[in-house]
């Protein structure tokens, strides 16, 4: 059975950390989902790790559709959640229903994810009440990198730290089932986890958090434009392609490969009489 909004909320009255994870195709997908992970993330950091993109701001809702349907047909047990991509939740409420309902219809996921908090509430509640669970996200959010002046770490100041606690508190009243905290103090995060009762989920947030998610690129090193200080690399695919890659290579360029076993061969007649035609 699928993972639930409900379970994921037992987790956190268990006091049991939750674990989630980013994919973006189905291979990657069906493997993450293969490990047990119950929160599959689509994030729009895609952008940056699978397009190129030195932001998330480029990425359009049909890019989001795309590999979220492509993540959902891999996705048999977690719960698949979409990012909503920049500007695709603040034109107006009937756009934002319609993006909502698109990464649901078309993508397959479960739920959708947004980035903000007392500012986006209202467009949180809305959402929610026609059925669509939300998680929000707070802290640097990467859709506002040119408000913030880049890549910076959040609530570090008083001012700054108390408004991230009243966005946790306004996205739970809004009726998200989550929140998402990204790159703040881990006294910060810690507090907002006592503070609320869903789940925090954290990025570059400490040890305190009800759980934790990471970009699958930043952990298998195939993402090396920017390494964030909360990346932690599992292993090192990127290095383990390269040499694939380069056998591959050799293997071509002395006819190594392929062999018989990797080719098709004609029956013994066939061939004959092709022969004599050609001779014609
Ligand atoms: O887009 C994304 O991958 C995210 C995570 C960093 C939380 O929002």
């Amino acid at each position: 059975m699928r993972f639930s909004i409900t379970q994921l909320k037992e987790m956190k009255r268990r006091g049991e950390k939750i674990p989630m994870l980013t994919a973006y195709d189905y291979p990657t997908a069906r493997i993450v989902d293969a490990a047990g992970v119950p929160l599959i993330l689509v994030g729009d950091s895609l952008g940056m790790v699978v397009l190129g993109y030195d932001s998330t701001i480029p990425v359009t809702m049909d890019v989001m559709v795309h590999h979220t349907a492509a993540v959902s047909r891999g996705a048999k047990n977690a719960l698949v959640i979409a990012d909503m991509p920049f500007m695709s939740y603040q034109i107006s409420i009937e756009q934002t229903m319609h993006n909502a309902a698109r990464l649901m219809q078309e993508g397959g996921a479960q739920a959708v994810k947004l980035e903000g908090g007392v500012t986006v509430a209202d467009t949180v509640r809305r959402i929610v009440d026609c059925g669509i669970p939300v998680m929000g996200h707070i802290g640097l959010t990467p859709q506002s990198i040119h408000q913030f002046g880049g890549f910076k770490a959040q609530g570090k100041t008083l001012a700054t730290a108390a408004k991230l606690i009243d966005d946790a508190i306004a996205l739970e009243q809004a009726g998200a089932f989550a929140v998402v905290v990204e790159t703040v103090p881990a006294e910060l995060s810690e507090m907002m986890c006592r503070k609320v009762s869903i789940p925090v989920i954290g990025i570059g947030a400490g040890a305190g958090c009800d759980g934790q998610v990471q970009v699958i690129s930043d952990m298998f090193g195939l993402y090396t434009d920017f390494i964030p200080r909360h990346a932690k690399r599992y292993a090192q695919l990127a290095d383990i392609m390269t040499e694939a890659i380069s056998h591959y290579v050799n293997e071509v360029k002395s006819g190594a490969f392929p062999t018989a076993k990797e080719s098709l061969s004609m029956d013994k007649d066939i061939l004959t009489k092709l022969e004599s035609l050609s001779c014609e």
